[in-house]
C-alpha cells in the first residue's frame, strides 16, 4: 500500500449531515519520525458528539474539526509500523484515529487493547458508551436499589448499557425510546421494566402508569417533548444526569425547558457531564463496568457500516434513529 484515503470536512453543517460536508483524498502513505507509531485502521466509531464537532461552535468542551482537516473519531486499529517504545507491530490499539485508512501517532491517548476481545463489543461496551453510562449513572445519578430510573435513548448505545446496569443493580428501569421494533427490544430482550414510544400520543398517561412510585433519577439522552413531563413526575431528592439532547444538535430553536419550580419544590439536582473530563479516569470506570459484563448482564447490538465512504451518510442515521445499536464504521 502506498496510498493512505482520508476523510476531510469542507464545510459546517446547516441541519443535515450528508456527504455534501466531506471530500475524500488520496495522500501519500505517512511515514513516522522517531517515537511515532503507524496504526492501520479496522474499524471507526461514530458518534452522535460528532455533529457538535462539525459545528463552528468554539464554546463546547473540545474545538471544532478544522475545515479541511481530517474528520475526528475514535476507531481501533493494529500497529503496522512503530519507532514507540510502547508499541510493537501487531499490537491492536484504540484511539482518535480519524476518518482514514492509516494514523500516524506519537501514543499520547492511544491504549493497548485485548486481541482477542471482539471489535464490535469494545466500541459498543468497553468503549464510549459503556464508559459514559458508568459515569453518568454511578458518579453522577448515584443510584439505590428500589428506585425508579426512567432513560431517554433508551435503545442507543448508552442508554441501552444505562438502563441494563440500573437493573442489574435493583432499580425500576423504564426506558423512552422511538419506535414499536426499540421498545420491544429494550424490554424483552433487555429486561426493562417497561418502555415508551416517544413518538405516541399521550405521553404524560404512558408515563404515570409505568412510574406509579414517580421518579428517582433520570437520565437524559435526547431532550424532546417528553423532558418536561418527566420532570414533572420526579421524586423529591430525584436527580437528572444530562447526558445528551440529540433532539436539540438540529433544532432551530431548543424546546422550553422544564418548570423549574420542580427543581425547588423536589429539591432536584441536575447535573451535565462531558466524557473528556473523565476520561483519564478510564480503568477505574471500566473496573466498574467489566463485572456486568462478565456476569453477562449487558447486551449490546452493533450496526456496522462497511467502507471508509460509508461514515459520510452513517452519521445520518443517528437523527432518523435508523442506526439500531452502536454505529461502527469496519474498513
Ligand atoms: N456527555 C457525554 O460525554 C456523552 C458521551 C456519549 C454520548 N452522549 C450523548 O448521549 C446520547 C446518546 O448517544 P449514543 O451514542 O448512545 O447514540 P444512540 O442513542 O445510539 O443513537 C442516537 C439515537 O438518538 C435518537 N434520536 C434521534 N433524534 C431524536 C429526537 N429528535 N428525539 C429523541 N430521540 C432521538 C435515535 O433513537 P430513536 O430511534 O429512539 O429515536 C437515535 O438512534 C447523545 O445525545 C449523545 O450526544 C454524551
Amino acid at each position: 500500500m502506498t496510498t493512505n484515503t482520508v476523510i476531510n470536512l469542507i464545510a459546517r453543517p446547516q441541519g443535515t449531515f450528508g456527504p455534501e460536508l466531506f471530500e475524500v483524498e488520496t495522500k501519500p502513505m505517512p511515514s513516522i519520525a522517531p517515537g511515532e507509531l503507524l496504526v492501520k485502521q479496522s474499524h471507526m466509531s461514530l458518534d452522535p458528539a460528532m455533529m457538535g464537532w462539525m459545528s463552528a461552535d468554539t464554546e463546547s468542551y473540545i474545538p471544532p474539526v478544522a475545515l479541511g482537516s481530517v474528520m475526528r473519531s475514535s476507531g481501533l486499529g493494529t500497529v503496522v509500523e512503530s519507532n514507540h517504545p510502547d508499541f510493537a507491530v501487531g499490537d491492536r490499539v484504540m484511539g482518535m484515529f480519524g476518518w482514514q485508512e492509516y494514523a500516524v501517532s506519537a501514543g499520547v491517548g492511544i491504549h493497548k487493547i485485548d486481541p482477542q476481545l471482539n471489535p464490535e463489543m469494545v466500541l459498543s461496551v468497553f468503549a464510549l458508551p459503556g464508559l459514559t453510562a458508568v459515569q453518568g449513572l454511578f458518579n453522577v445519578a448515584k443510584p439505590k436499589a428500589g428506585e425508579t430510573l426512567i432513560v431517554t435513548g433508551a435503545a442507543g448505545s448508552v442508554g441501552s448499557i444505562v438502563g441494563q446496569l440500573a437493573k442489574a443493580d435493583g432499580l425500576r428501569v423504564i426506558g423512552v425510546a422511538g419506535g414499536a421494533e426499540k421498545c420491544d427490544w429494550i424490554v424483552n430482550e433487555l429486561g426493562f421494566d417497561g418502555a415508551i414510544d416517544y413518538k405516541s400520543e399521550d405521553l404524560e398517561t404512558q408515563l404515570a402508569d409505568l412510574t406509579p412510585n414517580g421518579i428517582d433519577i433520570f437520565f437524559e439522552n435526547t431532550g424532546g417533548e417528553i423532558q418536561s413531563l418527566i420532570v414533572n413526575r420526579m421524586n423529591a431528592h430525584g436527580r437528572v444526569a444530562v447526558c445528551g439532547l440529540i433532539s436539540e444538535y438540529v433544532a432551530a430553536k431548543p424546546l422550553p425547558g422544564p418548570d423549574w419550580l420542580n427543581v425547588i419544590k423536589k429539591r432536584l439536582t441536575i447535573q451535565g457531564f462531558t466524557m473528556p473530563d473523565h476520561l483519564q479516569h478510564t480503568p477505574a470506570l471500566l473496573e466498574k463496568l467489566a463485572p456486568y459484563v462478565a456476569q453477562g448482564k449487558i447486551k449490546y447490538r452493533a450496526h456496522v457500516l462497511q467502507g471508509l465512504e460509508s461514515a459520510m451518510t452513517g452519521i445520518d442515521l443517528f437523527l432518523t434513529g435508523q442506526n439500531k445499536g452502536k454505529l461502527i464504521v469496519e474498513l
